[in-house]
């Protein structure tokens, strides 16, 4: 892209400035190579007689060439308008100190003229290194390198060097600019910031002629761990599946292929890709327990190791309680925990009576939910007439089916509360009765005071409400049954032990009223 300065140039001529010398007059004219220029015997007057040319000073060089006929024998040196000289085709042994004798009257006039060609920039070389092409031209980099750049350029005189560097979307920033025919510098720790165009620029200070070459620059780093694969069903609500293999971190993308490992042809299933991701549609007629696929990853860093990531398709397992029950008016919870399935199994409720294949839904009663791999459904105010019977959980996926049956027994609850209160009136009957049968024997005999206790202990202890510990406590109104009782017991919570009675299996525990004092 550089671009060449020499295109059809016509006269250059820059006098950048003027010196007085104690001998004349003095002038710098600045020639391109392979142009024109013509310089000027400035104070030349019309009345001059004769003007000469010299190379050098005019005392030491023989005469290059008179307006009175004396011609060089270089044809690119020609006399324009009697005083001035014209030289085409510059080249870069033209450079010299040109004088200019004005022979007038009898005065002779001197005028110098310094001529400089310059040349260039030409040949210039850009090099980053290490970096390497693609196929475009455009040159990558990892990220992390180090990098030296490098530019040369040929110029007479050096040329300025500079470089930019202009990341896409973002002004030019100046990286350094010298006066030297190469420009050198190092980048550490390249990082994607630095990814952009990068523009070497040559400038001859004498011409202003600049040259340029642009270089785009990509940093690229490799996927920082393995790809990933996962199955799951299609969206399309049909019974196939979207195989996904997904390889982020990386740039450029990696390259993605989905193959079945059982086709020793090792085709490429088609699939989609998106940035990082690959997506292959299978239909259901592919599927079955057990069928494998991998995924072929891999990275223009990485070219020589490939990565892998593999799906195994796998039938739903299921684990549940085979037997529940409910008390009536009660609520259960009927449990059912994924242990298997790829792609993720859907778990549904049915029951297994009236409606058989109708799918149960939180709606009134029921309330299904599902928690990772764990589904729950829940029924409440259980009915012994609706409720009871087989429940399905059923797992499904696009490979296969798990059905398991739950029995659920809806049974009346123990009526607690009745058992009690018979118990507690056989119990005051029996008081009632002993004492009757007391006091009508009067003080024949005296019996020791008994404590009778028995108790299996699985019973179930309910408190009684506050009616029948007022019978209670009017029983036990005697304040010697009362002494005897927290003796006999150790302490004096007899009250609240008193409210604690009753037993499924049948037997109170009581206890007797009697002491040596009440005799
Ligand atoms: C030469 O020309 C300059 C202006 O171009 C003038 O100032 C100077 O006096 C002239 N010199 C002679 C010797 O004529
Ligand atoms: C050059 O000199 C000749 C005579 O020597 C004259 O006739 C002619 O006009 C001059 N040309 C210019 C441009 O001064
Ligand atoms: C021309 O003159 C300048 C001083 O005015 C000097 O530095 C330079 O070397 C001379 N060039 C040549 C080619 O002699
Ligand atoms: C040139 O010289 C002649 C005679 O020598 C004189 O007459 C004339 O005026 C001079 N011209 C100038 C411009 O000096
Ligand atoms: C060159 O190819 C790379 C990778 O294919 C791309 O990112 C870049 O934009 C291309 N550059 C140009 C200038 O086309
Ligand atoms: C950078 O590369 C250039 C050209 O290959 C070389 O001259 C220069 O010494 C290098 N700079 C460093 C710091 O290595
Ligand atoms: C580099 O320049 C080319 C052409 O101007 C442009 O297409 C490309 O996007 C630039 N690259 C960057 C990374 O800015
Ligand atoms: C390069 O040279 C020019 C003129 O000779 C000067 O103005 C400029 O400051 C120099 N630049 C550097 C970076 O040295
Ligand atoms: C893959 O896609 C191409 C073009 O879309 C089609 O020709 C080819 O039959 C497809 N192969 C399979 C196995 O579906
Ligand atoms: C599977 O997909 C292919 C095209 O992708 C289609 O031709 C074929 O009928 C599908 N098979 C089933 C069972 O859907
Ligand atoms: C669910 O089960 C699958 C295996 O089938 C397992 O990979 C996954 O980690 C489980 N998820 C939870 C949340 O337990
Ligand atoms: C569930 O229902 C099916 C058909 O409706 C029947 O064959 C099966 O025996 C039932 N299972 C149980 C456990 O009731």
């Amino acid at each position: 892209m550089a671009r060449r300065p020499f295109a059809a140039l016509g006269v250059a001529l820059l006098a950048l400035c003027c010196f007085k010398g104690a001998a004349g007059t003095e002038t710098v004219v600045i020639g391109t190579a392979g142009g024109d220029v013509t310089l000027s015997c400035q104070n030349a007057s019309q009345r001059a007689l004769v003007v000469e040319w010299f190379r050098g000073d005019p005392d030491t060089t023989p005469i290059l060439f008179s307006s009175d006929g004396t011609l060089p024998d270089d044809t690119r040196f020609s006399l324009i308008g009697n005083a001035s000289l014209h030289i085409s085709g510059l080249r870069l042994q033209d450079e010299s100190n040109y004088t200019c004798k004005e022979v007038l009257n009898e005065t002779d006039h001197l005028h110098r003229i310094q001529l400089l060609v310059a040349s260039g920039p030409d040949r210039i070389g850009f090099q980053i290194h290490p970096a390497t092409p693609l196929p475009n031209g455009t040159l990558y980099v990892k990220k992390h390198d180090i990098l030296n750049f490098t530019c040369t350029a040929v110029s007479r005189p050096v040329p300025t060097i500079k470089w930019d560097f202009c990341p896409s979307g973002s002004p030019h920033e100046l990286f350094t600019e010298v006066n030297s025919s190469q420009n050198s510098y190092i980048l550490h720790n390249m990082s994607p910031r630095y990814q952009g165009n990068y523009t070497c620029s040559a400038k001859n200070p004498f011409s202003g002629v600049q040259a340029t070459v642009t270089q785009e620059l990509l940093v690229y780093y490799p996927p920082p761990s393995l790809p990933q694969c996962w199955v799951q069903t299609s969206t399309d609500n049909s019974r196939g599946v979207q195989l996904f293999c997904q390889w982020t971190g990386a740039y450029p993308h990696p390259t993605l292929r989905w193959r079945d490992r059982e086709d020793l042809s090792g085709r490429e299933i088609n699939a989609t890709s998106l940035a990082d991701t690959l997506v292959a549609t299978l239909n259901s007629s592919q599927l079955f327990h057990e069928k494998e696929f991998t995924c072929h990853g891999s990275h223009i860093l990485q070219q020589e190791a490939k990565a892998t990531c593999r799906v195994q398709l796998v039938d739903p397992s299921i684990m549940s309680d085979p037997v529940r029950s409910c008390f009536v008016g009660r609520a259960v919870v009927l449990t059912c925990y994924l242990t298997a399935g790829n792609p993720p199994s859907r778990i549904t409720w049915l029951r297994n009576i009236s409606q058989p294949e109708t799918e149960i839904r939180s709606s009134g009663r029921f309330h299904v939910s599902q928690e990772g791999n764990t589904s729950t459904l829940i029924i409440q105010n259980c009915s012994r007439k609706t409720d009871e019977g087989y429940y399905v959980c059923k797992a499904e996926n696009s490979v296969g089916l798990r059905e398991m049956y739950i029995h659920l027994t809806v049974t009346e609850p123990v009526n607690i509360g009745g058992i009690v209160g018979t118990i507690v009136v056989i119990l005051l009957l029996g008081i009632l009765v002993f004492f009757g049968v007391f006091l009508y024997a009067g003080h024949r005999f005296c019996p020791k005071g008994t404590l009778l206790r028995t108790r299996d202990s699985s019973d179930i202890l309910v408190l009684m409400d506050s009616e029948d510990e007022d019978v209670l406590t009017e029983g036990a109104g005697d304040p010697a049954w009362h002494k005897a009782m927290v003796r006999a017991n150790g302490h004096a919570t007899w009250p609240t032990e008193m409210k604690v009675l009753g037993s499924n299996s049948g037997y109170p525990w009581y206890m007797s009223p009697f002491s040596h004092e009440a005799c």
